[in-house]
């Protein structure tokens, strides 16, 4: 059999992204952000991305095909697939919408996916052996979660934050410092210039398995400012970057050795964090697992993944009907 040749859309929250695999190889990814209509808000406005999804779709989608070797107006698809939740309704409409519009048109299945299933299957699109079971921490803007994954499709969540996701932390941390939108990125690159342990930024549900919490951290920086008000934006953010990969880290490994799971991959925006790789690939050779650490054009949002995502749903359960709506408030476990 010939390996699916699947378009993937990917509009849930500010990124317009297409991509065209055939099978897990990437023929093309294309991914429109948009950074400059948001970061003078410090933040997503969902009525400006839903606007900004409907200027870009079209052309993005036109550039995967292309850039696939494809002819846009017939590329021969297997499958059309993009993501349905979760997300922003106004920004998930606008994929789903075009995605079931291109599928009806080229009078090819179309299927919806779970965002967050989707950041799961994306090392695969790394090229390594896949090694199950795996835990799979997957650390974005929107959630932190410890996932045992034990094929392409099935996973059982063995924890998650209990308030604020990892990178939300980074952003509002960020935020407050004045260090710009997104916040992780602007961190990782303070951090490397100061002293990690230049202030004691507490660890959250140390004695709790695989839960997180970083809204308590959030405030202690916020708090350390109050107090100090010259401390070196370097050391804040060396201090609050440690604490948060230590946190990480630590709840990684505990789930390896309760899982005895084989490997263990990172997933996610907060993924392309240099600490939280370093650290997360000492921790994973020391005790002997294989780690893989997603190419950081595919921890972060990315159509390639949805493509994937698409086809493995596909395969499990055939395609979805026109009528799917978008599901802001999707979870792993849906
Ligand atoms: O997965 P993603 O692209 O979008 C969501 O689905 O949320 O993740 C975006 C998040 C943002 O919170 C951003 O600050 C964070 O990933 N991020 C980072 C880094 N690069 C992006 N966090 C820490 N260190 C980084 N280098
Ligand atoms: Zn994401």
């Amino acid at each position: 059999m010939t390996e699916r040749l699947v378009l993937g859309i990917e509009t849930s929250c500010d990124d317009t992204a297409a991509a065209v695999l055939r099978g897990d190889t990437v023929l093309s990814s294309v991914i429109s952000s948009q950074l400059d209509v948001h970061d003078r808000f410090g933040g997503v406005v969902p009525e400006l991305a839903s606007r900004a999804h409907v200027e870009a779709i079209a052309s993005v989608v036109t550039k995967a095909l292309t850039d696939a070797g494809l002819d846009p107006l017939a590329p021969g698809l297997d499958l059309v697939a993009a993501t349905y939740g979760p997300g922003l309704v106004g920004s998930l409409l606008v994929g789903l919408s075009f995605a079931k519009a291109a599928a009806k048109r080229w009078e090819v299945p179309f299927v919806g996916v779970n965002h967050l299933a989707a950041h799961l299957v994306a090392p695969i699109l790394e090229g390594e052996a896949e090694r199950y079971p795996k835990i799979v921490l997957l650390v974005s803007g929107g959630h932190t979660e410890l996932v045992l994954v034990t094929s392409r499709s099935e996973y059982r969540v063995l924890g998650a934050t209990i308030d604020d996701a990892a990178g939300e932390a980074f952003d509002k941390v960020a935020r407050f410092l004045g260090l710009g939108y997104p916040g992780g990125p602007g961190i990782d690159r303070m951090a490397k210039l100061g002293d990690p342990t230049a202030f004691a930024f507490p660890r959250a549900l140390k004695d709790v398995p695989f839960d997180f919490s970083f809204s308590g951290l959030k405030t202690s920086v916020l708090r350390a400012v109050e107090l100090n008000p010259t401390a070196k934006t370097e050391d804040l953010c060396a201090s609050f970057q440690r604490a948060v990969t230590d946190v990480l880290v630590q709840k990684t490994m505990a789930a390896v050795a309760a899982t005895g799971a084989e490997g263990v991959a990172l997933a996610g925006g907060v993924a392309a964090n240099s600490e939280l790789r370093e650290r997360l690939k000492s921790a994973c050779d020391a005790a002997g697992v294989a780690v893989s650490l997603a190419g950081r054009a595919f921890c972060t949002d990315n159509a390639a993944m949805v493509a994937l995502a698409g086809s493995v749903a596909f395969e499990q359960a055939g395609p979805h009907r026109f009528t799917l709506a978008p599901e802001p408030s999707l979870s792993l476990g849906d």
